[in-house]
């Protein structure tokens, strides 16, 4: 109801008072509805990687073509976060009903070892600040490369060449910048000039980058041109390894041509749960995503959460709670399945789940201090990962969220080659208890061994509905990821949101540690509310310009059979399809 109350006001703010009083007396009118398509869509980051997946699908590829284009695309068009330096995951779901998911998440070299972000390498060494965060060595093994490939192999229909070439196009003839792009691609090279000189890959021409301007980026396109021709060898042997392993030696990295010849993406299965008439398809380790998502909605389903209404007090408390339980299993049981025995099953029994929501009550918060992770018995924001959904004609979804970790990754670029490195290694737990840049801790199931691959969050997700398609949904930002998928999903299930509306409505997250509710922004839960919060116990509220969680890249079958796109209004993410 809140939310229609806003979406009242802001209809007297754009379309007049005359026009509001008739969608006054159709509240379904007040809907608003992201981009809608017949048959096919893909939503992303940016409007020129959508289109390209699109026009993959037009030409009959399906929706795994249509994933490989948008990928090498956004390698291209957003650098923050798309990329071949990097790693992500893929959950998908074929027209008959079968899923799965890909695991190409980076690995640790082989030279790394557990204390090597601490003073000295020593166990009892301070965290040495940023190692893990700046400069070579705190990239992990690429994956994006192999996993594209991967993906080729397993589902691919189009020629591997034709889905790479429209990102050498775009790195040859370069590409228009819109003022929002120029403003970050300008911070994006004043991050790289510190690592890589004033004159690299992503340096403007003219100093700063300009709206209208063009991008280029010829040694992109020269790597590409050699992973098109090559395959994935084009990456991990030949001369972009060679590039990859000098630039390490140069930076103080560790990553050796065995590191880049061995590394190889994982077909997993996907974590699956139901919530109600829906069933729910999403990452499982190397990422929390998939089994902490199934935690939370196991938890809220045994309240009737729609009855309490969008962001009321009850409402916000159930999710706070369900989130602040998951985070701490998430702390103590989760890591990369090849190292860690994860009692997956047993997280997610629903018997578990209940117990663990006995001592929670409406009356009064818990704290972080009395819920501990299951025994036998902050977040610093950025949107520097990016997630794209993706539907083909023929009814197949991919959900895919790919990473460099932060904004510009490592900040080094492989010199030579054009590309970013990322800086996966700080998803370790680079010392027991200690937060990493997210504020999430860790222990020993996510401590650092050699080709294992570190802790995510990310969380690419499918929905059905009584067995049919029903959304592909999935976001950047960081430990606040899961609980952004969760609350969007809710937003379209237990409170009828439009897929547009699911997605840009505010969002508030909860992580176990600290124990604080961080509110988005624009959150504008009214004082009552957070009076009321406070008196039940969540004392500490943190709100500040500077929060934004997410980007939502989503897509809804609607009951029609259209699709409806969910792009989220934070920043320039774009909807294409027919
Ligand atoms: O895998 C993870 O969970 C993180 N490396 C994701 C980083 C991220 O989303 C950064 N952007 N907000």
């Amino acid at each position: 109801m809140k939310y229609l109350l806003k979406a009242v006001l802001l209809c007297v703010l754009i379309v007049g008072v005359s026009s509001c009083k008739e969608q006054n007396n159709n509240e379904i009118k007040q809907a608003k509805e992201g981009v809608i398509t017949d048959k096919a869509m893909v939503v992303s980051a940016h409007h020129l990687a959508s289109k390209i997946g699109s026009n993959v699908m037009e030409k009959g590829g399906n929706a795994y073509d249509a994933m490989i284009a948008t990928s090498f695309a956004l390698a291209v068009v957003h650098p923050s976060a798309g990329n071949i330096g990097g790693g992500g995951f893929m959950i998908y779901r074929n027209n008959d009903g079968t899923n799965g998911s890909l695991d190409f998440r980076e690995k640790a070299p082989l030279k790394a070892h557990a204390h090597m972000y601490l003073e000295d390498g020593k166990a009892d060494g301070e965290v040495v600040k940023n190692l893990s965060l700046i400069g070579a060595l705190s990239t992990g093994v690429p994956g994006t490369v192999e996993g594209a490939f991967a993906v080729h192999k397993k589902f691919g229909t189009m020629d591997m060449k034709d889905l790479i070439q429209p990102a050498i196009d775009l790195c040859i003839e370069g590409y228009e910048i819109s003022k929002e792009e120029a403003i970050y691609l300008n911070k994006g090279q004043k991050k790289l000039d510190v690592l890589n000189g004033e004159n690299h890959a992503y340096s403007s021409p003219n100093g700063e980058w300009e709206k209208g301007d063009i991008v280029k980026n010829m040694a992109l396109g020269k790597t590409l041109t050699l992973i098109r021709d090559n395959g994935s060898d084009g990456f991990y042997k030949g001369e972009t390894a060679d590039l990859i392993v000098k630039t390490m030696k140069e930076h103080k990295g560790i990553i050796s041509h065995e590191d880049l010849e061995k590394y190889k993406s994982v077909w997993r299965e996907a974590i699956t749960f139901d919530y109600k008439d829906y069933k729910v398809i999403s990452m499982a380790p190397s990422s929390s995503g998939g089994i902490c998502l199934a935690q939370m909605m196991g938890m809220t389903e045994l309240y009737p959460i729609g009855s309490y209404g969008f962001q009321s007090t009850k409402a916000i408390q159930l999710m706070v709670e369900t989130e602040r339980r998951a985070y701490a299993d998430r702390s103590k049981h989760l890591g990369d399945p090849d190292f860690v025995e994860i009692p997956t099953a047993k997280l997610m029994n629903k018997e578990y789940l209940k117990r663990n929501m006995a001592n929670f009550s409406f009356e009064k918060a818990n704290t972080s201090e009395e819920i501990r992770p299951f025994e036998e018995q902050y977040t610093k924001e950025s949107n520097e990962t990016t997630h794209f959904s993706i539907i083909d004609s023929f009814g197949n979804a991919v959900s895919v969220t790919t990473t460099l970790n932060l904004g510009f990754g490592s900040r080094v670029i492989v010199d030579g080659a054009g590309f970013i490195l990322n800086n996966e290694m700080d998803d370790f737990s680079s010392k027991p208890g200690v937060p990493n840049v997210f504020g999430v801790v860790g222990g020993t199931a996510n401590a650092i061994q050699p080709e294992k691959r570190m802790l995510s969050s990310m969380t690419p997700t499918i929905v059905e509905k009584k067995g049919k398609l029903f959304m592909v949904v999935g976001t950047p930002g960081g430990s606040t990821i899961i609980t952004s998928v969760y609350q969007t999903i809710l937003n379209v299930i237990e409170f009828g949101m439009t897929m547009q509306e699911a997605v840009d409505a505010p969002r508030f997250h909860h992580q176990w540690k600290p124990d604080s509710i961080k509110f988005e922004r624009d959150m504008d839960i009214d004082k009552v509310t957070e009076k009321e919060l406070n008196k039940l116990g969540y004392p500490s509220i943190k709100r500040g310009n500077s929060i934004i969680m997410g980007q939502v890249d989503a897509i809804l079958v609607k009951e029609n059979g259209k699709l409806e796109a969910g792009a989220d209004r934070r920043n320039y993410n774009s909807a294409a399809g027919f």
